[in-house]
């Protein structure tokens, strides 16, 4: 059984904390609300803890992890190399959502890296994240708390959905604020490469570092499949309606007799008509970021024949956005 804590988001309560990192201090895998999505967190230095991750979201162990750190200082404890690009786009966005890719220390496990010499690393702003990791004394690698290839959860339902029994404990705290991933950085090479699209976008970024290259270098393509297409999907298959994605709410063959969804970002909808579920997002990036995994999790457990989806503008601040619905939308 998946013991459920409920947590004030803004000040949990230690007793439940420290449950929780009794927990990780054991080996045991707890799921956490961060800012962006929930983890599922376990002890980074234990590899027997680590690999209890990977079993439960059925991960492809060739798929390496996130390792969350409880201040700026800690990180030095888990890399070999922190260069001034690092501790420019740290100093303004951390506590927060970015991830950044850089040379891992030896003291991190190999289940953690898939092996490889870099190694990712996050000091989630989420207050119920960093009492975890303060508290515990050790870093958290928390990948988001789904089945490998399955919708992000931005609530512990979502996580139940997918790793009840599964998993020691969730602490559950609520929405969680951004509701899509960390964005994610390599700061290896010579310029800043940005491996995943989030809240923080590349004109954010490059007011901080100047250029930013969109997308990894070959030799991290071969090792994230987390950026590969399929990723974040619903089990109620997607069209997406735009110019480039022409299969939309437009091919009559696809909608004609069945019960679907419409997920639009034009602000808050009427009442679903004819059969057809609406779903209105913000047009505002932020917000609809926030809402969009419940949005697509409660879609999800409609039973629908299918969800269609408007895409929003091709602009950086919907870059994120973007990025989930076109992986939800990928066939395997
Ligand atoms: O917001 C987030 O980042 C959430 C919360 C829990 O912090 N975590 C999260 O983890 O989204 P996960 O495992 O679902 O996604 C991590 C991504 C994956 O695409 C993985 O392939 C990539 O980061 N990644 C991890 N370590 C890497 C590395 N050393 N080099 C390149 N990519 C890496
Ligand atoms: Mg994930």
């Amino acid at each position: 059984m998946t013991l459920v804590l409920s947590v004030d988001p803004l000040k949990p309560a230690a007793e439940a904390i420290r449950q929780a990192a009794d927990v990780i201090l054991s080996g045991g895998l707890v799921a956490f609300p961060t800012e962006t999505v929930y983890g599922l967190g376990a002890n980074a230095l234990n590899p027997q803890a680590v690999a209890r991750i990977f079993e439960a979201k059925g991960r492809p162990a060739t798929n390496p992890l996130i390792v969350h750190v409880a201040d700026t200082d800690s990180v030095l404890n888990v890399v070999t190399e922190w260069p001034e690009t690092a501790v420019r786009l740290t100093a303004r966005f951390w506590p927060g959502p970015l991830t950044i890719v850089t040379s891992r220390h030896t003291v991190v496990p190999d289940m953690v890296t898939a092996g490889g010499s870099t190694v990712a690393v996050r000091c989630p702003a989420h207050p119920v994240a960093r009492e975890l990791i303060r508290i515990a004394g050790v870093p958290i690698a928390a990948p988001s708390a789904n089945r490998s290839a399955e919708l992000s959860p931005t609530r512990a339902q979502h996580v139940l959905r997918g790793l009840n029994d599964r998993i020691a404990m969730v602490l559950d705290g609520g929405a969680c604020p951004c509701g899509i991933e960390s964005t994610v950085v390599d700061v290896t090479g010579t310029v800043v490469r940005l491996l995943r699209p989030g809240v923080i976008t590349v004109p954010m970024l490059e007011e901080v570092v100047g250029g930013v290259v969109v997308g990894p270098g070959h030799e991290i393509v071969a090792r994230s499949p987390g950026l590969m297409t399929k990723h974040y999907s619903p089990r109620t298959p997607i069209r997406l309606c735009t110019d480039e994605y022409p299969m939309g709410v437009s091919d009559i063959s696809w909608r004609a007799g069945k019960k679907w969804g419409f997920v639009h970002f034009l602000g808050s909808a009427g009442p679903s008509v004819n059969g057809v579920v609406l779903r209105g997002l913000s047009e505002n990036p932020q917000s609809a970021a926030a809402d969009l995994f419940e949005a697509l999790h409660s879609l999800d457990e409609a039973e629908l024949d299918g969800i269609a989806i408007i895409m929003p503008p091709d602009t950086p601040e919907w870059a994120g956005v973007r990025d989930r619905l076109i992986r939800a939308a990928a066939e395997p």
